[in-house]
């Protein structure tokens, strides 16, 4: 099972299938998809369409979104990772976006934050990306500060399906001054 980074507290590594019941919580909550388009998936095939479909992208595209384990625990606890979007989203195509999502009972803990700055982390050094961008609705309090305390930019707003949200961005340049959490 590939690692792709560890912090602190949490290990990176490439979903499995036998993640599905840790997804299924994730997902089957909606306060989780408040601001996702309230679409909470509704049942286990669903799940298993959707580890799929990211197992998939490791293939196609070098990496994607990432299991999140508590190392003090071994538990799933959501996901965090970098996505290739070839979704024309803000007039942007073909860019990798930084994304997390955590099982509810772990929000407020700084997981999120950790996790997004290893996903930049990993993005910079081992992608030797550019340029990385996130997008959150702009009602997402807790997503868009953890975009801050990562050291993402918001440079623009857009409508996405109704819904205005914030655009992100931060450059290999900026990385390189933002602080080690
Ligand atoms: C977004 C999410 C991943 C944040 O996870 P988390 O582990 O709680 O995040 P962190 O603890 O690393 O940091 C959250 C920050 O937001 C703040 N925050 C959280 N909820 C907040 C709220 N409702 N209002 C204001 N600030 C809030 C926290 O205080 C914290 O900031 P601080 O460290 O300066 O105190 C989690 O809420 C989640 O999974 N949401 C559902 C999925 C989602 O929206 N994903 C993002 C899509 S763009």
């Amino acid at each position: 099972m590939k690692i792709f980074a560890e912090t602190e507290r949490l290990i990176l590594r490439e979903i499995v299938a036998a993640d599905k019941y840790g997804m299924y919580e994730l997902d089957t909550d909606p306060l989780v998809h408040k601001y996702l388009g309230n679409q909470p998936v509704t049942s286990m095939e669903q799940v298993e369409e959707a580890i799929e479909f990211i197992r998939n992208q490791y293939v196609t595209n070098g990496t994607g979104r990432l299991a999140i384990v508590e190392k003090e625990t071994s538990s799933f606890i959501g996901w965090a990772g970098l996505k290739l979007m070839k979704v024309n989203y803000n007039n942007h195509v073909n860019y990798y976006d930084v994304g997390y999502r955590l099982i509810r009972k772990y929000w407020g803990k700084g997981f999120a934050t950790e996790a997004a700055k290893a996903s930049l982390d990993y993005g910079f050094e081992s992608l030797n990306l550019d340029t990385i961008y996130a997008i959150a609705d702009v009602k997402n309090t807790a997503s868009r500060s953890v975009l801050e305390k990562i050291g993402l930019r918001c440079t623009a707003q857009f409508d996405l399906e109704g819904d205005e949200h914030d655009w992100f961005e931060i450059t290999r340049e900026e990385w390189k001054t933002t602080d080690s959490l």
